[in-house]
């Protein structure tokens, strides 16, 4: 029997890391496998697609830890190629990570290029040099999705912010943004399946920008796009406003937004599309003006807690979650303690901590990486400390209140797992089966991660 028809006929699992966007290319990654016969599951298979992240080095450590499973495993089919798994790897990977990576992984394939994915493991061969190519052709995969009522949909990808430790611009590249006909095409596609939450992606969605062309405009029949003069721009606010229009019983969220981008015209467009959720990541990073200078993040704390200010002004409901790095190199006692500061300020929903490592090929990667674990450890462990205070004190106020919320998975016997509007996990109880479905609660009771409803007419 050919090798062709022995691994056509083959399983394939795929591991997952970083953020949600490669949760979503990995949902293109499954309909490009599925579209070839390839069948996915969790466990033994003899392809393992590891869709990576460099972003931390926790990840990577992790991938090698598949690796090393992975050489002592043989594989169950007579014939296979040295009877091993075959291993792809894609994702958001540094040059530098995918060399060292690269005797030990059968492919090695661009994540634009994962049409190829199927082709390559016929012929075995590994695509050593990475080849940038075409976008447009990465997004022309539809993907086949987890969820029945959430959906990932990127609106851009890439970077061009090049914050100093960060690896994003060197494995996502520069920023591309996709067509909005293009999005907003998807979104009334999912909206008519019954979806009920579209997630907005990108690394930076405030600088979303593309460019209105008549042509394929006229065919959206939505009013925001619609009337603005062919090759005038599309950025955020005025995308966000379209898909709101979509006509439909749906929620919009987005993920992340780069406070230096974050206008006035977004903050009104959020106030006054009651779609888009109540809930805002972002990302302020540190809460020192020096250390924010060395990041290249290019805004001061006092407009970061100004942009804050604003946000819970204009939108009392807001909640409102943040990432941050602690043991930045160089980042003394003094310059953690304004990040403290700053966590104690703005209270907080949520916050995203991580200790700093540094990334090849980065900016600050010259720098020395001087503040010790245990210090990092300490410092996350102080910053937690703070936010669970202010996640709890946020959460009480919900205490007596009606919330909507979407029901997303059954915990046990009548109880179900949801998220409010503004990004809260919620405990029901409930009879009935309402997963995927909108509902009202009533809040009963709070703890810092937390709340806990009762169902009211639904
Ligand atoms: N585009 C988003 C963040 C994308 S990366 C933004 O601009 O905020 C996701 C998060 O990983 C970052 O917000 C940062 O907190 C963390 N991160 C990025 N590089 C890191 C590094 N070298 N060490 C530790 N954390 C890092
Ligand atoms: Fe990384 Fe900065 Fe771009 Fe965010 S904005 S992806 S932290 S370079
Ligand atoms: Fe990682 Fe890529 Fe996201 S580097 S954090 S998976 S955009």
């Amino acid at each position: 029997m050919g090798i062709k028809k022995l691994i056509e006929k083959k399983y394939y699992s795929i591991f997952v890391f970083g953020c949600a966007m490669n949760i979503s290319d990995a949902e293109r990654i499954k309909a490009v496998m599925d579209q070839h016969g390839y069948k996915q599951r969790q466990n033994n298979t003899d392809i393992i697609i590891l869709v990576a992240c460099s972003v931390r080095q926790s990840p990577i450590d992790r991938i090698w830890g598949i690796l090393n499973k992975v050489k002592s495993r043989k594989s169950k089919v007579k014939n296979f190629p040295n009877r091993k798994p075959i291993v792809v790897l894609t994702g958001c990977v540094l040059p530098e990570d995918i060399n060292k990576f690269a005797p030990r992984v059968d492919i090695i394939v661009d994540i634009n290029n994962i049409k190829n994915i199927p082709e390559l493991i016929i012929h075995g061969a590994v695509e050593k040099k990475i080849k940038k190519t075409n976008k447009l052709r990465y997004f022309e995969v539809e993907p086949i999705r987890k969820s029945k009522f959430s959906a990932l949909v990127p609106i851009m990808t890439g970077c061009d912010n090049f914050c100093s430790y960060c690896a994003v611009p060197y494995t996502r590249g520069r920023e591309y943004s996709r067509p909005a006909y293009e999005i907003i095409k998807e979104i009334k596609k999912l909206v008519s399946k019954g979806y009920k939450e579209i997630i907005l992606l990108g690394q930076n969605v405030n600088s979303y920008k593309s460019k209105v062309n008549n042509a394929t405009m006229r065919r959206l029949n939505n009013n925001t796009i619609a009337r603005l003069p062919h090759g005038s721009i599309v950025n955020f606010p005025i995308l966000l406003r379209a898909v709101s229009l979509i006509p439909g019983n749906f929620w919009i969220r987005f993920f992340t937004s780069h406070p230096k981008d974050l206008s006035d015209e977004l903050i009104k467009t959020i106030k006054e599309c009651d779609k888009v959720c109540r809930h805002i990541n972002l990302p302020a990073q540190s809460g020192d003006n020096d250390i924010l200078k060395a990041m290249n993040r290019k805004y001061t704390v006092g407009e970061y807690k100004k942009l804050i200010q604003k946000l819970k002004k204009s939108i009392p409901k807001i909640a409102i979650s943040t990432d941050i790095i602690v043991g930045f190199p160089g980042e003394t006692k003094k310059q953690f303690e304004h990040t403290a500061r700053l966590l104690q300020e703005v209270e907080y929903d949520m916050a995203y901590i991580a200790r700093y490592s540094p990334r090849p090929n980065t900016k600050a990667v010259e720098l020395d990486d001087n503040v010790s674990h245990q210090e990092k450890k300490r410092r996350e462990q102080v910053l937690t400390k703070i936010l669970k205070k202010t996640a709890l004190k946020n959460n009480k106020k919900y205490i007596g209140k009606q919330v909507e919320i979407l029901v997303e998975k059954k915990i046990d016997n009548h109880y179900y797992w949801g998220k409010t509007n503004s990004y809260k996990h919620i405990k029901i109880k409930s009879p009935k089966n309402l997963c995927g479905r909108f509902a009202n609660a009533k809040v009963i009771s709070a703890t810092t991660w937390a709340l806990k409803g009762i169902l009211v007419d639904n």
